[in-house]
């Protein structure tokens, strides 16, 4: 069984992640809309990387907003409004540099008693590609990692994932896969692989995913614990086709993958999420060999991130939608502005709200570890000479 780091880490944003003035109790089904990135201003609320791919390896520049929308790396189609998130492929990029890519996080958090949906035409694939639909806590790993979608090359099943502290497991889940590939989902154990749970239809991920007309992707985030419905187009549910402000996941059926609070204490592993997309090259997970070679042929820097662009003509997200709701009669949206005021009252068992210091004791015990087993990493020749 492969090991598949996903991505981690440190996020420019500094927001300051408090408690919030009402968390739910109980387990919800109800939930009422809190926040909506749609259209022209789609891209208002996040936070654009900057800086190259210093997180999970890869071969890839993760661009400034000024240069995403100059070089139409995000934009917003005006006769549709869906917005794209893509990966170059007009350049010819040389031997020894990177690819130009986005990864964008929401300034917002999102607590416990959230849910979000995302609507997607076209998610990235092609050889070397590594994109992925997730979430962490400011601190990582202990407020926790929600990976909603993810995959690499030209896999064809989504793959779900929860990334944690020790402690979290996936015990008695209620959902329709039955490819679970792993259910410790601590970050110390299985090099950090999490608590994978595979989407059987190949419609959740690369080509077979626009074939069906993409779909939608929803994320409960609730005391009970976490669960993730994937709807192909066809069987996107009248509930949330409907752009109702308000949803009962009760109309969604059994999700495809769920991790209960029983074997997994929500609040306890989980702090506030911000929401990511990304989009990376090669790197720990893409580009591992015995990975690579599984779907794709040579070599994932040299023969496909440098040179000719045209691999990557089907590396873009193209987003409906992303809504996030929450608990009905609570509000679970942290915003940068107002969570520094109430910095004082955090209840955050993990000390001082805002530091991504243990982001970067996570990757170091992470790489302490893969290097202890001998595991092979290759994230392309770039890496190494960048
Ligand atoms: C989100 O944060 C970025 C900087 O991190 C900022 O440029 C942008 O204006 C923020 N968006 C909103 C709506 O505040
Ligand atoms: C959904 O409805 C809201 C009003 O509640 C509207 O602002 C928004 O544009 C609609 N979104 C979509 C994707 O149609
Ligand atoms: C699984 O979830 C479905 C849908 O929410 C529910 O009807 C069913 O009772 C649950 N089954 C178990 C064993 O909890
Ligand atoms: C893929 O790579 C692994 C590790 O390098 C190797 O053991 C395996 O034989 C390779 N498989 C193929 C199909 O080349
Ligand atoms: C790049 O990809 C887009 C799809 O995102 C495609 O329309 C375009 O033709 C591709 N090639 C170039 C050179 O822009
Ligand atoms: C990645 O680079 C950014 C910007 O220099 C830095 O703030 C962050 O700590 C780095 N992260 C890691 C894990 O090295």
């Amino acid at each position: 069984m492969p090991s598949s780091w996903v991505p981690v880490s440190a996020s420019l944003v500094g927001p300051l992640i408090v408690a919030l003035a009402s968390v739910p109790s109980a387990s919800a089904t109800q939930y009422s809309l809190a926040k909506e990135y749609y259209g022209s201003t789609f891209f208002d609320d996040w936070t654009f990387y900057n800086y190259y791919d210093n997180l999970t390896n890869g071969d890839a520049i993760f661009v400034s907003a000024q240069t995403a929308f100059a070089d139409q790396l995000a934009y917003v189609d005006s006769t549709t409004s869906h917005a794209f998130i893509k990966v170059d492929n007009t350049t010819t990029v040389p031997y020894n540099d990177k690819r130009n890519t986005v990864r964008i996080t929401s300034n917002d958090s999102f607590a416990v008693g959230s849910l979000w949906v995302t609507d997607l035409y076209h998610v990235p694939y092609g050889c070397s590609v590594w994109p992925a639909w997730w979430s962490q806590a400011v601190q990582w790993p202990q407020g926790g990692e929600i990976d909603t979608f993810e995959g690499v090359n030209l896999q064809t099943n989504n793959q779900m994932s929860l990334h944690t502290e020790p402690g979290c497991t996936q015990v008695s889940p209620n959902e329709t896969s039955t490819l679970v590939t792993s259910t410790d989902c601590s970050y110390d154990a299985n090099e950090n692989q999490g608590c994978i749970v595979t989407d059987p239809s190949t419609a959740s991920f690369g080509s077979g995913f626009s074939t069906a007309g993409g779909g939608a992707f929803v994320t409960e985030f609730a005391t009970s614990g976490i669960s993730v419905w994937f709807f192909p187009r066809s069987q996107i549910p009248s509930s949330l086709s409907s752009n109702s402000s308000t949803i009962d996941t009760t109309t969604f059926g059994v999700p495809v993958g769920n991790w209960p609070s029983t074997g997994c204490n929500v609040q306890e592993y989980f702090q506030p999420q911000q929401l990511i997309f990304d989009i990376t090259l090669c790197g720990d997970f893409a580009g591992n060999a015995a990975i690579f070679n599984q779907t794709c042929s040579g070599v994932c820097y040299n023969d496909y991130v440098i040179g000719s662009p045209s691999n990557y003509d089907n590396a873009y997200f193209e987003v409906g939608y992303v809504r996030v709701f929450s608990t009905e009669g609570s509000s679970t949206v942290v915003s940068p502005s107002t969570s520094g005021s109430a910095a004082g009252t955090s209840a955050s068992p993990t000390g001082a709200p805002g530091t991504s210091g243990n982001s970067a004791k996570g990757l170091r015990e992470w790489y302490t570890l893969v290097l202890a087993s001998g595991f092979a990493l290759i994230g392309g020749l770039g890496v190494a000479l960048l």
